[in-house]
C-alpha cells in the first residue's frame, strides 16, 4: 500500500481541528401544507421524543394570520394535555420542539419555541450559542427583554430585530446565523409570512421531507415519516425554506447548493408501538427481522457483497494493515464483540476505542489504517468528532449507521447502512444486533478481498449468520423465566455480570442495560480478570449472571468459565447462567440456567445478549420505571 492511495504514510499527532462544539439533543419538526399543523407537529414530536423528554412546545399560524404558541415543561403528554385544556386554533404552517435540557432549567418559561418581534415571529432550536451573552448585552442594549434563561431566545429576538429591519424570513435568517457561534439547528416561522417554514443548520441535524403540497422539517425523518417516504439531507452551513409548494436551500451567503434526495427505507408503522407495552418491548422482538433486513441482498451465493464498499476500492481494503473501531455506549460494545470475528476471518488487527477517548489523546494513525464508527443514530458527538478527526488526519473512514441522511455517514467515505429499522426507546436492542450483524458482513467482505478465508470458509461463515434471525427467535422464547426472575429481583442492589471471549462484551452490554434502564449497580468483567480483582465483590446471595462460552465451540474456554462458576458459587453467589441448549455442565452449579440455541462461538453473542436485554426491562418494569425514557437520558448524545 503506497502513501498515495492512503494520503500521508504518517499522520500528526497533534492536529489542529475546528473546535469542538456542543449540541443539546432537542428534536424538531416544521410543517407547512393543508389545515393540519397541530397533528403533524404532535405526531412528529411523539417520534422524536426519544431525543429529549424534558419539555415540549409548538407554535402554529392559524388562518387568520394569528401566531398561536403552547409550551410546557415535562413529557410530551404535558403538553397535550395543556392543548386539551387550551386548545389552539389549527393552521397550515408550524413548529414543533422537543427538549432536553442544558441551557437553563426544564421549566415552562425555558421551553421552546421563544418569541421575538413582539410575539409575532417563534423560533426552536437545538445546539448551543456559544456567543450568547454578548448578543444579549447588545440586545438589552437596545431595549429588547426577555423571559427566559435561554441563548435560544436571544437567537429569537435577533431575529425578530433582523426580520424589521430586511421584512424577510430568509434574508433575517442569513443576517442572524452569521452572527452565532456555536452549534445550531434552528427553525422559525413569522406570521406575516404563513406558509413559510425557515431552517438553518451547523454541526446539529435537519432533513427535509418532500410532500404533495406540503412539506416538512424534522430533526430526523421519523419526525414526518408517517406522511412522506421522500427526504433529503441538509448538509452543514446551509438554509432551507419551505412552502407549501416549493423548497430552496442555500449556503449561508444565500447562494444556491446541490441537494440529493432519498428514500425512507422505513414507513410509519415502524416507528409506532403496534399494540406492544414499551418500544423497548417491540424492538426486542424485532431483532429477528433487524439481523435479517441487515444482511438482505449482501450474502450471494454463499459469498458477501457490501455494494456499498465497491467505491472504496478492493485494492484499498486488501491493503489494510489496522482497523480502528471508534464508538460509544452499546455501539462500542458491538465494535468489542466484532473485533474477534474480523481478526479471525480478515487476518486484520483491530483496536476498538470509545470515540471521546480517541480523539483526545492524540492517536497514531498510519497510513494504511481503516477507522470504522458504529452509530444508530448517525449523530453521536463523540463518535463524529472521532471520524472528523481521522478524516482531517488523511485516513479513510467507513461507518455503521442506522438512520440515514444522519451526519456521520454523511461526514464518512463509505457508509454500511444497518437495517434495524427506526429505534425509538432509548436503549439500544435491535440497533446492537443489527451492528454486530454488519460489522460481520465487513468483515467476511474483507476476508474475501483479502483472501484469507477459502470460499467454503467463507459461505460456512455467511450460512452461520443467516441461520440467526430463526435462533433469536427461539431465545426470545425465554423471555417468561427472564420475567419471572426480574420479578423475583426486583429489590436487588447490584449485579455482576461475566463473560469471556465474545461473552465479555455482551456482559458489559448486560450491565449497561441494567444501569440505564433499571438504575441499579451493574458491572460487567472478563471471566479470566475474576481472580485479578473482582471476585472480592462476592459475598452470600450476590447475583451473578455468567455468560458461558459453548462447551462444543470453545471446548478450550467452557471449562474455565464453570470453573469460574464453581468458585463464586464457593463464596455465596447467585448464578445465573446463560448457557447453551444441552449443556449439562453448568447446570449443578448454576441457581437458574437461561438457554439459548447452539451456534458456532463468534455467533453466541447475537443469542446471548437477549435474555439480558429482557432481564434488564422486565426488572425496570417490576420497579414501576419508563423503560423507554429512562431518567437523564436521551437517545441521540450530540453533547460532547
Ligand atoms: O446513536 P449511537 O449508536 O451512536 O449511540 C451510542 C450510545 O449513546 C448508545 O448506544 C447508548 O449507550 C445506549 N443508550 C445504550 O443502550
Amino acid at each position: 500500500m503506497t502513501g498515495d492511495t492512503w494520503g500521508h504514510n504518517r499522520l500528526g499527532h497533534s492536529l489542529q481541528l475546528s473546535p469542538t462544539k456542543i449540541v443539546p439533543m432537542c428534536g424538531i419538526v416544521g410543517y407547512v401544507g393543508d389545515n393540519k399543523s397541530l397533528e403533524v407537529l404532535m405526531g412528529g414530536l411523539r417520534r422524536l421524543e426519544y431525543r429529549g423528554y424534558d419539555s415540549a412546545g409548538i407554535a402554529v399560524i392559524d388562518d387568520e394570520g394569528r401566531l398561536n404558541t403552547a409550551k410546557r415543561a415535562g413529557k410530551l403528554a404535558m403538553l397535550s394535555n395543556e392543548l386539551k385544556r387550551n386548545p389552539i386554533s389549527n393552521g397550515s404552517t408550524g413548529i414543533g420542539h422537543t427538549r432536553w435540557a442544558t441551557h437553563g432549567g426544564p421549566t415552562d418559561h425555558n421551553a421552546h419555541p421563544h418569541l421575538g418581534d413582539n410575539g409575532r415571529l417563534a423560533l426552536i432550536h437545538n445546539g448551543i450559542i456559544e456567543n450568547f451573552a454578548p448578543l444579549k448585552d447588545e440586545l438589552l442594549a437596545e431595549g429588547f427583554t426577555f423571559e427566559s434563561e435561554t441563548d435560544t431566545e436571544v437567537a429569537a429576538v435577533l431575529l425578530g430585530r433582523e426580520y424589521q429591519r430586511t421584512g424577510d424570513l430568509g434574508e433575517a435568517f442569513r443576517s442572524v446565523v452569521s452572527r452565532l457561534d456555536g452549534a445550531f439547528t434552528l427553525l422559525a416561522v413569522h406570521q406575516d409570512q404563513p406558509g413559510v417554514v425557515v431552517g438553518a443548520r451547523r454541526n446539529s441535524p435537519l432533513v427535509i421531507g418532500l410532500g404533495e403540497g406540503e412539506n416538512f422539517l424534522g430533526s430526523d425523518v421519523a419526525a414526518f415519516v408517517e406522511y412522506t417516504r421522500r427526504a433529503v439531507a441538509i448538509g452543514q452551513d446551509q438554509i432551507v425554506t419551505i412552502t407549501p409548494g416549493a423548497v430552496t436551500v442555500t449556503d449561508f451567503d444565500g447562494n444556491p447548493v446541490e441537494t440529493e434526495e432519498f428514500d425512507i427505507a422505513w414507513d410509519a408503522s415502524a416507528s409506532d408501538k403496534g399494540g406492544w407495552s414499551s418500544f423497548m418491548a417491540k424492538e426486542v422482538s424485532e431483532q429477528p427481522e433487524a439481523v435479517a433486513n441487515t444482511i438482505l441482498g449482501r450474502i450471494i451465493d454463499g459469498q458477501v457483497v457490501i455494494p456499498e464498499l465497491t467505491d472504496l476500492g478492493d485494492d484499498l481494503l486488501a491493503g489494510i494493515r489496522r482497523i480502528v473501531i471508534v464508538a460509544c455506549g452499546t455501539a462500542a460494545y458491538a465494535g468489542q464483540t466484532a473485533k474477534y470475528a474480523i481478526e479471525k476471518w480478515a487476518g486484520v488487527p483491530v483496536d476498538v476505542e470509545l470515540s471521546h477517548e480517541f480523539r483526545y489523546r492524540d492517536p497514531v494513525l498510519t497510513a494504511d489504517t481503516l477507522v470504522v464508527s458504529i452509530s444508530q443514530s448517525g449523530e453521536t458527538m463523540d463518535t463524529l468528532m472521532a471520524v472528523k478527526y481521522a478524516r482531517e488526519a488523511g485516513a479513510r473512514a467507513i461507518s455503521v449507521c442506522n438512520t440515514q441522511g444522519a451526519t456521520i455517514p454523511r461526514e464518512s467515505d463509505a457508509v454500511i447502512y444497518t437495517h434495524a429499522g427506526p429505534e425509538v426507546a432509548v436503549a439500544s436492542t435491535k440497533a446492537f444486533v443489527a451492528q454486530i450483524t454488519a460489522l460481520y458482513l465487513f468483515a467476511l467482505h474483507l476476508a474475501r478481498v483479502r483472501g484469507a478465508l477459502s470460499p467454503e470458509e467463507l459461505a460456512a461463515q455467511a450460512a452461520e449468520l443467516q441461520a440467526i434471525p430463526e435462533k433469536i427467535q427461539i431465545a426470545l422464547k425465554e423471555a417468561d423465566t427472564v420475567r419471572q426472575l426480574a420479578m423475583w429481583m426486583s429489590d436487588t442492589r447490584a449485579v455482576l455480570f461475566l463473560g469471556r471471549h465474545v461473552g465479555f462484551p455482551i456482559a458489559l452490554e448486560g450491565a449497561l442495560k441494567l444501569k440505564e434502564l433499571a438504575y441499579i449497580h451493574a458491572e460487567g468483567f472478563a471471566a479470566g480478570e475474576l481472580k485479578h480483582g473482582p471476585i472480592a465483590l462476592i459475598e452470600p446471595g450476590q447475583p451473578v449472571f455468567v455468560v458461558v462460552p459453548s462447551p462444543r465451540g470453545s471446548a478450550h474456554l467452557h471449562p474455565k468459565v464453570v470453573s469460574n462458576i464453581q468458585e463464586i458459587r464457593a463464596r455465596g453467589a447467585r448464578i445465573i447462567a446463560i448457557a447453551e441448549q444441552g449443556d449439562a455442565a453448568v447446570l449443578p452449579f448454576a441457581d437458574t440456567v437461561i438457554h439459548i440455541p447452539l451456534a458456532a462461538p463468534l455467533f453466541e453473542p447475537l443469542l446471548a445478549v437477549i435474555p439480558l436485554q429482557i432481564f434488564a426491562m422486565e426488572l425496570a418494569t417490576a420497579k414501576g420505571l419508563d423503560v423507554d425514557q429512562p431518567r437523564n437520558l436521551a437517545k441521540s448524545v450530540t453533547v460532547e
